[in-house]
């Protein structure tokens, strides 16, 4: 990873901040984005310590905003140009009431889904510029994510913290897969952790008290998540899905490709009314 341009979204704490360091460790050249500029401060600190590297920044910004997420593809192009290697890993946002962004998008959708969406978009040809770039989005783990109700992506049907979840990741999902298939030139992952002893898990004094007990031995702590995302992106594999480690998995069941298409149009007509544009027909 020696030299290579790396973004990593939510690279300020839990799981994205081990991948971060390990990849500060290999020499990478990273800029880490999340919304608290003292922890993004205080995480490049540590990274740098802990590495000794000091190629290591960080951007502010709220990227479940349609316009941040702009924002911040245009301060990456300030900082680098070429991209390596983008990682996707700011969510982990389920809030327990239905909450709407400024766009009047629900707020895990826009952070888990359409900031992976538009950066990724954004950044195509930076990343083209790279020799071997990669995408990695740490989803919910496609074998795990059950089905997408079109009607009910944002929770307008029905709302809660499983179904937020289960929808979210299941649209990462299609949005690797529909990826995967346009653009063949990068090579993108989709990777699920597991159940991770970090984020909203931990936050919470009981949840907390029971991952370190009962519950230690079916969860995993960041570091070993870092290591599997590391492991990915230094020994370049196929695009595809990879559930807590850096080997191939069968791929999520009914990924149909009307399901690919429907999510990216979907995406693209939310990116076009945040825009005043009409979607494309
Ligand atoms: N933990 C698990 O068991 C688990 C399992 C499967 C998938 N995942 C996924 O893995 C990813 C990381 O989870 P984690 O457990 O490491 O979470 P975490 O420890 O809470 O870290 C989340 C990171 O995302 C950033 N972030 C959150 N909202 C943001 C926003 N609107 N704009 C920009 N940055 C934002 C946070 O920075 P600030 O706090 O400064 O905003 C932080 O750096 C999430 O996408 C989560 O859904 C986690």
């Amino acid at each position: 990873m020696k030299g290579q341009d790396i973004v990593v979204t939510g690279g300020t704490d839990g799981i994205g901040k081990a991948a971060a360091i390990r990849l500060a460790k290999l020499g990478g050249c990273l800029l880490l984005i999340g919304r608290n500029p003292d922890k993004g401060e205080a995480a490049v600190a540590e990274i740098k310590r802990t590495s000794g590297n000091d190629a290591v920044v960080y951007l502010q910004g709220d990227l479940s905003l349609v316009k941040n997420v702009r924002h911040a593809a245009a301060q990456i192009r300030e900082t680098f140009d070429r991209l390596d290697v983008l990682v996707h890993c700011a969510g982990n946002i389920f809030p327990r009431q239905r909450t709407l962004t400024a766009d009047g998008l629900e707020l895990s959708f826009a952070i888990q889904f359409m900031a992976r969406f538009i950066l990724t978009d954004q950044l195509l040809d930076l990343l083209r510029a790279a020799p071997a770039p990669q995408v990695l989005s740490v989803a919910g783990g496609g074998t795990i994510a059950g089905r997408v109700d079109f009607d009910n992506l944002q929770g307008e049907k029905s709302y809660g913290f499983t179904q937020v979840i289960k929808t979210t990741s299941r649209a990462c999902d299609l949005l690797t897969f529909e990826q995967i298939a346009r653009y063949p030139d990068i090579t993108f992952y989709n990777y699920g952790p597991g159940l991770v002893r970090s984020g909203q898990i931990v936050k919470n004094p009981l949840m907390r008290a029971l991952m370190n007990t009962v519950g230690r031995p079916f969860s995993r702590s960041a570091e070993q998540a870092g290591d599997d995302i590391v492991a990915l992106l230094r020994s370049p594999r196929s695009s595809g899905f990879y559930v807590k480690s850096a080997k191939p998995n069968d791929v999520p069941e009914s990924a149909d490709p009307a399901s690919c298409k429907r999510m990216w149009e979907y995406g693209e007509a939310v990116v076009a009314k945040a825009s005043g544009r009409r979607a494309p027909q």
